[in-house]
C-alpha cells in the first residue's frame, strides 16, 4: 500500500483549469481518492480565471503571482520559489500555465515539475504555439494522429524530456473545437495518471536527463510508449474509445 503521506502538489494555471479539475478529482486537497498526492496550492499568473474558482471550491489554497509585479524577472522566480518552499511543495504541475517557468524554479524542481501540452511534441511546439493554436497547426499540417504530451519542464518552452504521449485521431471533418475537445478528454486521463506515477516514484528523471520508468511499472502503460509495442497499441485503442 501507500508508503508515507501524500506528496504535496502545486498546480500552476492561467485559464479555465479543466486539467486542474481532473487533478482535484483524483487527489483532492488531502490525497483522496488517490493517496499518492494532494493538491496543496494552486498558483496563477493572473486574477479572475476559472481555475482559481475551481481551487477555491475544492478548499485548496490559491495564490496569484504576476510577473508584471516584479521589476526584475529574477525576482518573479524568487517569489514563486519562496511560496513553493513555504508550502513544502514536492511536485509542481503546469496545467495550462502560459508563462515560462523561471530558471531557478526549474533548477530547484528538476525532475519534479511537469507540463501538459495539447499536441505531440517535439512537433507543434515553441513560443506562441499553445492552446487552440496547436490544434490549428495540427489541422493545417494534415496529420491524422495528434494527442497530448506530458513532459518534464526545463528552461525552455516544450523541450523537456517526454514522459508520456497519448495518440488521438484527427478526422477529416474536424474543426479546432471538435479536435481540442477530443484531445482534452484524453488530457484529463493522462495528466493525473502521470502525476500519480511520479508521486509514487515510478517515473523519474536521471542525472543525464533521461526519463526512467522501471520495466515492471504500471506507469509503462501510460498512453503511448515507443519502447513497448503492446502498450502502444493499448494506448491507441483507449484513445479511440475515449469518445
Ligand atoms: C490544455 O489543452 C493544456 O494541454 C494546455 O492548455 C490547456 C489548458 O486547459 N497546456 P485547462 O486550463 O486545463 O482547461
Amino acid at each position: 500500500m501507500m508508503a508515507g503521506a501524500p506528496k504535496a502538489l502545486a498546480v500552476l494555471v492561467s485559464g479555465s483549469g479543466t486539467n486542474l479539475q481532473a487533478l482535484l478529482d483524483r487527489f483532492g486537497r488531502e490525497g483522496r481518492p488517490d493517496p499518492s498526492a494532494a493538491v496543496r496550492l494552486v498558483l496563477s499568473d493572473r486574477t479572475g480565471v476559472r481555475a482559481l474558482e475551481r481551487a477555491e471550491r475544492a478548499g485548496v489554497e490559491t495564490a496569484v503571482v504576476r510577473p508584471s509585479d516584479f521589476p526584475q524577472p529574477a525576482a518573479f522566480g524568487g517569489a514563486l520559489l519562496e511560496l513553493l518552499r513555504a508550502r513544502a511543495i514536492e511536485f509542481a504541475v503546469l496545467a495550462g500555465y502560459l508563462r515560462l517557468v523561471p530558471a531557478d524554479v526549474v533548477n530547484a524542481f528538476r525532475g519534479r515539475i511537469v507540463n501538459i501540452h495539447p499536441g505531440p511534441l517535439p512537433a507543434f511546439s515553441g513560443p506562441g504555439l499553445y492552446g487552440r493554436r496547436v490544434h490549428e497547426a495540427v489541422l493545417a499540417a494534415g496529420v491524422r494522429v495528434t494527442g497530448p504530451t506530458v513532459h518534464f519542464v526545463d528552461e525552455r518552452y516544450d523541450t523537456g524530456p517526454i514522459i508520456a504521449q497519448w495518440p488521438v485521431p484527427v478526422f477529416a471533418d474536424d474543426t479546432v473545437e471538435t479536435l481540442s475537445a477530443r484531445v482534452l478528454k484524453v488530457e484529463h486521463r493522462l495528466l493525473p495518471a502521470v502525476v500519480s506515477a511520479l508521486a509514487r516514484g515510478e517515473i523519474s528523471l536521471d542525472d543525464r536527463g533521461r526519463v526512467r520508468i522501471p520495466p515492471d511499472s504500471r506507469a509503462r502503460g501510460l498512453g503511448f510508449s515507443l519502447t513497448d509495442e503492446e502498450l502502444a497499441l493499448k494506448g491507441v485503442t483507449q484513445a479511440f474509445h475515449a469518445e
